[in-house]
């Protein structure tokens, strides 16, 4: 097996965040103040139990919420002082997403649901088609290119979320739960393409899991518990 480097430069700095849901006069404390960093070409684990902030933790990085007190910088951006308009596009340019739901777009084939982003980020014809077979083939869809979500499998439906997440070639893949949905098998095929983009092309992943199996595809896990880390 290759040895992958990691060369320890940063990537995410996180400083500090915590985040406080309000909801009329309930105040939920889902993060306290934690603080850690990614390092480039890391395969990073954000592990615990349900409830533990996760999932929160995972939309301040990906920008898809904004903490309530604390820095995050990624890339040497300080990203919580920017503004919408700034967020949404560094989130198109630099960041890719996979969720448990597999988030594709029923009317669309496989081949339009990858291609899509590349398209509406104004990519040529040929370059956008080209990427998305290409990316489809890597993750084993070659042959179902054409097909429709709802003539898709679960864990294909989910390959076909991996392609379209890093059919911009994302800097950072935050994945939350992917497998969640998926029965064991179908599971560790998207595990092991994971851990096939992370080792062969160097992608930087942050994924959730809850599943301790999952441990051994991780170069490192982020244990959380209550809104803190736990060392
Ligand atoms: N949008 C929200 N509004 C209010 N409370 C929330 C929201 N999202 C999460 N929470 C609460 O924050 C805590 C942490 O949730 P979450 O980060 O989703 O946990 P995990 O992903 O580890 O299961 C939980 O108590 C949850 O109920
Ligand atoms: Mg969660």
């Amino acid at each position: 097996m290759k040895k992958k480097t990691i060369n320890k430069k940063t990537i995410i700095d996180v400083q500090n965040i915590s985040k406080h849901y309000v909801m009329g006069p309930m105040v939920t404390k889902a993060l306290k103040g934690i603080s850690f960093k990614i390092y480039k070409g890391e395969f990073v684990g954000i592990m615990g139990p349900s409830g533990s902030g996760k999932s929160t933790t995972l939309h301040q990085l990906g920008l898809l919420d904004i903490p309530t007190s604390g820095r995050i910088f990624i890339d040497g951006v300080e990203v919580t002082t920017l503004s919408d308009i700034e967020r949404s596009y560094f989130r198109l340019n630099k960041l890719g997403y996979v969720f448990q739901q597999y988030r594709n777009i029923p009317e669309l084939t496989a081949l339009e649901n990858v291609y899509l982003p590349l398209r509406m980020m104004g990519k040529p014809r040929y370059y956008y088609l080209n990427e998305a077979k290409t990316l489809l083939e890597k993750v084993g869809l070659k042959d179902r290119m054409h097909h429709h979500p709802f003539e898709l499998s679960g864990g294909e439906q989910q390959r076909v979320a991996l392609a379209r997440a890093l059919a911009h070639k994302p800097d950072i893949l935050f994945a939350d739960e992917p497998t969640a949905n998926l029965d064991t098998e179908a599971g560790e095929v998207i595990l092991n393409l994971l851990k096939h983009f992370n080792e062969d092309y160097g992608q930087t992943i942050v994924m959730v899991s809850h599943d301790l199996e999952q441990i051994k595809y991780f170069d490192r896990i982020i244990r959380i518990k209550d809104g803190l880390l736990e060392r």
